[in-house]
């Protein structure tokens, strides 16, 4: 059996100059480890605490079997490819080359990763809304790139389009856009694309859509894709992950998909960062994302999720801001503890009441950001119920 020396005190002779100096241990891993330290229910981190379907399972194992056990092309299983272009083409109209404009990464990290190492050089600018998910600050600083930041300012967390013109330069290389919004569940309206369609237009401004939650989407809302628009995906690379789709966030499946020049970008690191993607789980997914309707199932099952965690911890002191989209719920305490930093408020919610949750300041940079909770209601119903007893009682 091996052992992980936990000795933290060794020296060593390399000198270290590191070049993401601002990073330290995720709040994801500290709320974890506090959670588990003090037995709390954890709704911090975004992902299902229910299993994907056996048959998914099946079919990586029958894969495996049948000997699909070894590299995979570098852009992907072909029956994947063509699969991916089919659902972009049922569910946004749009039509990319399986051959050449899909890509499959190891999970959206990945994909976001290869899109920005391949865009951004040294002194470009890239726009992002915060709050914002925490791998793209890193990979837009390890290319040399400099994050501006717009406030999407609680708590309706709307985008300010006169910001985003002000903060275009003739050094901004791409503007990344993530709808459904993690962490604040909201999602972009038609609006916000004509807003963007205007600022964009006649200017090299590559888009990138992360759109892991496209298909958790609620009370009947659309799906703003980058992909419906021709203006836009012509300058657009949209990357999704399997693992929000499939329930299988483990597995590290996800897909990039853009215009050939783009593409060809994209895959120039991709096959130096993974080269490919783990096989087996590509053929599963090709033979799930051609025939199984989950994508579309999901919607409602989700939004039942959200609606029983809100019917759950309705007479609580919290307070659910809107939840349009994603798994996630944001709960405004400002009612409990309004002198209360979100970080403070969240130690307390697991020290006190057993109950993990991520602060929103973990998203931000620039802004102070509002007394609110982000919530994971990816969960079985019992947890979500046990969560929300302890909730009441705060
Ligand atoms: C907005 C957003 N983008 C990207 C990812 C990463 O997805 P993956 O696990 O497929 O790398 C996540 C996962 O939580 C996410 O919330």
């Amino acid at each position: 059996m091996c052992s992980v020396d936990a000795d933290v005190t060794k020296t060593s002779p390399v000198s270290v100059t590191s070049k993401l100096p601002d990073v330290g241990v995720s709040i994801f891993a500290v709320m974890t480890r506090l959670a588990n330290e003090h037995g709390a229910i954890n709704l911090s981190q975004g992902f299902p605490d229910f299993d994907c379907d056996p048959a998914l399972v099946d079919a990586v194992a029958v894969a495996m079997r049948q000997g699909h056990n070894q590299y995979a092309p570098m852009p992907g299983v072909l029956p994947l490819r063509e699969a991916i272009a089919s659902k972009v083409h049922t569910c946004y109209g749009a039509t990319y080359d399986p051959q050449t404009e899909v890509q499959i990464v190891s999970g959206a990290t990945a994909g976001l990763y290869a899109t920005l190492t391949a865009f951004v050089h040294p002194g470009d600018e890239v726009i992002l809304f915060e709050p914002c998910y925490d791998s793209y600050v890193p990979v837009i600083r390890l290319s040399g790139g400099t994050p501006v930041f717009v406030s999407l300012r609680y708590p309706e967390y709307r985008v300010d389009w006169d910001e985003v013109r002000r903060a275009i330069t003739p050094r901004t290389k791409a503007i990344l856009v993530n709808t459904p919004h993690n962490p604040t569940g909201t999602m972009w309206t038609a609006d916000d694309i004509t807003a963007l369609t205007a600022l964009v237009d006649g200017s090299d401004i590559l888009l990138i859509g992360d759109e892991v939650y496209e298909h958790i989407v609620f009370d009947g809302r659309r799906h703003e894709s980058l992909l419906r628009y021709p203006a836009l995906r012509e300058r657009a690379c949209v990357i999704s992950s399997f693992g929000k789709t499939f329930h299988t966030t483990g597995w590290k499946v996800g897909y990039c998909v853009a215009p050939q020049p783009i593409l060809a970008e994209v895959q120039r690191v991709h096959q130096f960062m993974t080269f490919t993607v783990h096989t087996p789980s590509q053929w599963a997914f090709a033979e799930f994302a051609a025939r199984d309707p989950l994508a579309e199932k999901l919607a409602p099952f989700y939004q039942q999720k959200r609606d029983l965690f809100l019917d759950l911890i309705e007479g609580s002191r919290f307070r659910p801001l809107a939840c349009e989209g994603t798994y996630f719920q944001l709960l405004d305490y400002s009612a409990i503890a309004r002198d209360h930093s979100d970080t403070d408020m969240a130690m307390r919610l697991i020290i006190e009441h057993g109950v993990a949750s991520i602060p929103c300041s973990a998203f931000l940079y620039k802004d102070t950001g509002g007394p609110v909770l982000r919530f994971c209601f990816a969960k079985k119903e019992e947890t979500l119920r046990a969560a929300a007893e302890r909730l009441r009682q705060v």
